[in-house]
């Protein structure tokens, strides 16, 4: 049997762990990424990335269909072409996970495909996809990258053609007629949204009693208006508890409503998007003695887990999962492990969800300020308060600052509108640099533009936006 030594060896090829790896290596560290299906992880491959081509997709053609009128594009004859589609969202996977190669090769980590194993606190096996076995020694740490796996229900599983998850949503070959989506949250709703715009028809089955739970409500609310206009049904506080095939292959699928309700509904196929969970178990940790409570790895702010060399980070090592909080963890504890005055010591994990209009949000929300105690300042301003979102056409929406009464300093963001994801940034960095409202409104946003938002938000806290009439706050 081969055995290799580096510094470290780096389990998952995700957002975290070719981040750390990328990290290490320019760090001058020997490092080794193991990754058993392909580098990039969930994110690249089958979630973030592609949905977002496909997202982007499905606006663009909304867009044009049923605005671009207005704007004086006329579109007689417009249609999708769901295989050429794919075809473009599969080159755009295939150039970023080609670009990690790269990266890798640049910064002199090696990649090994293959599933490992941890045998001991500096010793990982991997049975290789080739069929061959390699133990690999790391001198100074195991970093454990492995993400999280789709959370199946066992009266809904998967069979890869009706009974969906996100990996095969978003790669169909067609537009299904009729789908539901169990779970109203961020994957539901993402691609539930794709695939209305496509023209199917769209139910979503919401366990909670609202969409997207721990998001501001007031954000949440523009979507579902939204979604709603379009056609589809929402129904909260439901489960899908089951389902038949019908003679003609669509399936009757069973929803509990509450209240001793119930009602059966056709679909052609079911998305199944009822969250994730960590892939902490099975990788030989408990063995060693390392703590994995349901499926995490605990680690503290350095990204160490209770075994001395064995850190964690990403969708394994806690919540949120995300990817830019695990490449972000990944580079930290890169710099930990080689030494460097580093952890992880942030103000605010920035969220971007894509449905339609996107919403974004960093900091507290207006309650989880009120809950810590804060008297709170609410500043305001709605993107249809802006020229360039006339501009743009997309006018729902709005910014949301909330700041602590007594200094104005700021707490937490929150935008649903056009472009969220991208105008959030602003907010964020302003949360790590401990922005006041001031700071926000003194700085000079260019016109015309969907940013100035911000500032014109901040400045309602204050009192004084310049575009909306401002109500006193008491
Ligand atoms: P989620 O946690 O966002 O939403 C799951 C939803 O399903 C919740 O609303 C929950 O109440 C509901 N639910 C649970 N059991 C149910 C049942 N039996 N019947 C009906 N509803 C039920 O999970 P989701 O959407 O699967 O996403 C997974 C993870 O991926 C999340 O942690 C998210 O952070 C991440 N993600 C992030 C994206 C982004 O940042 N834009 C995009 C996609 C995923």
């Amino acid at each position: 049997m081969a055995k290799r030594t580096y510094d470290v060896v780096v389990i998952g090829g995700g957002p975290g762990g070719y981040g750390c790896a990328i990290r290490l290596g320019q760090l001058k560290q020997k490092v080794v990424c193991v990754e058993k299906e392909e580098v990039g992880g969930v994110c690249l491959n089958w979630g973030c990335v592609p949905s977002k081509a496909l997202i982007s997709a499905s606006h663009t053609y909304e867009k044009v269909k049923d605005h671009g009128a207005t704007m004086g594009i006329m579109t007689d004859g417009i249609r999708v072409d769901v295989n050429k589609m794919q075809e473009w969202k599969g080159g755009i996977v295939k150039k970023l996970t080609g670009g990690i190669r790269g990266l890798f090769k640049g910064n002199g980590v090696e990649l090994v495909m293959g599933n490992a194993r941890v045998t001991g606190p500096r010793t990982v096996e991997v049975k290789t996809n080739e069929g061959g076995t390699e133990t690999l020694e790391a001198t100074k740490a195991i970093v454990i990258a492995t993400g999280s796996s789709t959370i199946e229900i066992p009266s809904f599983k998967f069979d890869g053609k009706q009974i969906i998850g996100a990996k095969e949503a978003v790669s169909l070959q067609s537009v299904p007629k009729r789908l539901i989506v169990i779970g109203g949250g961020v994957i539901g709703l993402e691609l539930g949204m794709v695939y209305q715009k496509f023209g199917s028809e769209l139910t979503v089955v919401e366990a909670t009693a609202g969409l997207l739970p721990g998001v501001d409500p007031d954000c949440t609310a523009v979507v579902e208006k939204k979604l709603v206009k379009r056609g589809a049904k929402v129904l909260k506080n439901a489960k899908a508890t089951g389902y038949e095939k019908n003679a003609d292959g669509s399936l009757a699928v069973k929803v509990d409503l509450g209240g001793g309700k119930h009602d059966t509904l056709v679909a052609d196929t079911v998305l199944v998007a009822v969250g994730m969970r960590p892939n902490g178990g099975g990788l030989g940790l408990e063995e060693i003695g390392v703590k994995v409570e349901r499926g995490f790895v605990p680690t503290d702010p350095l990204g160490k887990t209770n075994v001395d060399g064995i850190y964690a980070i990403g969708d394994v090592s806690g919540h949120p999962m995300l990817a830019h909080k695990a490449t972000k963890e990944g580079e930290v504890i890169a710099e930990v492990i080689a030494g460097h005055k580093a952890a992880k010591d942030w103000v605010a994990i920035p969220a971007a969800i894509f449905t339609d209009p996107e919403i974004a949000v960093a900091g507290l929300t207006e309650a989880q300020a009120k809950e810590k105690g804060y008297e709170v300042r609410i500043g305001k301003f709605p993107f249809a308060a802006l020229g360039r979102a006339m501009a743009v056409h997309e006018t729902e929406g709005f910014f949301k600052v909330v700041a602590n009464k007594k200094t104005n300093e700021l707490l937490g963001v929150h935008i649903v509108g056009p472009e969220a994801s991208d105008l959030i940034s602003e907010g964020a960095l302003a949360l790590e640099m401990h922005a006041f409202l001031e700071d926000i409104g003194l700085t000079i946003h260019p016109h015309p533009t969907l940013g100035e938002g911000f500032m014109e938000a901040a400045m309602n806290g204050l009192g004084h936006a310049i575009h909306i009439l401002n109500r006193e706050q008491k």
